[in-house]
């Protein structure tokens, strides 16, 4: 780790023994102007090389939320529950709820900027391959919980920017990819491809907003560091390439020696085989649906640029989506691809 300066920023990262919230604190650590501060329900999980403070505790318990984010500067909240699909009440009470009042404990604080992990999924898709602008309208789903409470989030921190002296930003990561993801993508998609009911969604022509590990990090512990943000900003951190769903698939088909998909259906009938999916959940076997309708619209046309984050926080994404996905295929490879739930557990 670089020495730091004494006026070094103290930026709190929530969930930092989780894949984001590593990967953020790892980029802390190598930047010279961060003081990173981990907050965590268990500290054994940290990288063992983390020497900084740690704030142990749960989120929910309302005591903790008050007393973590004392005496810090900005508040990383990448450490959330979350659900691919369904579980409306938990969405609610294990994640909205506790973040709102996060936010409000952070503005009392004196905390000077409020960060947000959301997704390039809360906006609608490229529409005729047009870019996905960094502040477009977010597009509630009405169908994926977790995607519209977090559009719920941010609007309050766009309402409450500036407040009390406290910045917000949202930032809009594109679909987590690299070794230790759990919750996303690649660990989704392979055991799927195994059954041979995978289809192309609309030809496997949709680009996918990945962003590699590293990137990921970076991009959030730029936004943490930034001098020179208005009171609300958005920002799209995105990978340096924008692959096709066939580009990806094909790919992982060939690293696994999986078939590629034999046939495509039009999204809509993506989502109608999603709903019936989740429908039938309940009475099915498995932890989690074979599809979500929150798969079909993270799989539509994404093309999210990153100028603006480059402009303004100087990000460059540099991994290679290629890198990242075959590290993750080499970590999941000796355990047999499991089925992860796509559920966080309550
Ligand atoms: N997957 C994607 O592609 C994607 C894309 C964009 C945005 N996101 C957002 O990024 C978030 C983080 O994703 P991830 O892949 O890093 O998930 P993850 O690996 O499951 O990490 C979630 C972290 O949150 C912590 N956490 C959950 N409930 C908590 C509580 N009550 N108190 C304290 N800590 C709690 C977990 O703690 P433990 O380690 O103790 O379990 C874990 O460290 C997601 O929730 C999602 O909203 C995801």
């Amino acid at each position: 780790m670089t020495a730091q300066s004494p006026a070094a920023t103290r930026v709190l990262v929530t969930g930092a023994t989780g894949f984001l919230g590593r990967q953020v604190l790892r980029a802390l650590m190598a930047h010279p102007r961060a003081r990173p501060v981990a907050a965590c329900r268990n500290p054994a999980r940290l990288p063992a090389d983390f020497p900084g403070e740690v704030r142990s505790g749960d989120l929910l318990d309302a005591g903790y939320r008050r007393r973590v984010v004392r005496d810090v500067d900005v508040v990383c909240h990448t450490g959330t529950w979350g659900a691919f699909w369904g579980h409306a009440d938990a969405e609610r009470t294990h994640f909205l709820e506790p973040a709102l009042d996060l936010l409000e404990q952070s503005r009392r604080a004196g905390v000077r900027r409020f960060l947000l992990a959301s997704t390039v999924a809360v906006a609608a898709p490229s529409r005729d391959g047009s870019p996905v602008d960094d502040f477009a309208p977010p597009a509630p789903t009405g169908f994926w919980p977790h995607a519209d409470r977090l559009i719920e989030l941010d609007r309050r921190m766009e309402q409450t920017a500036g407040r009390d002296g406290t910045g917000m930003v949202t930032l809009r990561l594109g679909h987590f990819v690299g070794a230790g993801n759990t919750l996303g993508l690649v660990p989704a998609l392979v055991p799927r491809l195994r059954t041979r009911l995978v289809p192309w969604l609309a030809g496997g022509r949709g680009r996918l907003a990945l962003t590699a590990d590293t990137d990921l990090g970076e991009g959030v512990a730029l936004a943490a560091l930034a001098d020179g943000l208005e009171p609300y900003e958005s920002f799209n951190i995105c990978g340096p390439e924008f692959p096709t769903m066939r580009e990806v698939v094909g790919f992982l088909a060939a690293e696994t020696g999986l078939p590629a998909p034999r046939f495509s259906v039009s999204y809509g009938a993506g989502y109608a085989f999603g709903r019936l999916m989740e429908a039938l959940h309940p009475v099915l076997p498995g932890s989690s649906p074979f599809l979500t309708r929150s798969l079909v619209r993270v799989a539509e046309d994404r093309y999210c640029p990153t100028d603006y984050a480059e402009r303004k926080l100087g990000y460059v994404p540099k991994k290679d989506w290629r890198t990242a996905v075959r590290e993750s295929l080499d970590e999941l490879r000796p355990r047999g691809f499991p089925w992860p739930r796509l559920a966080q557990r309550v």
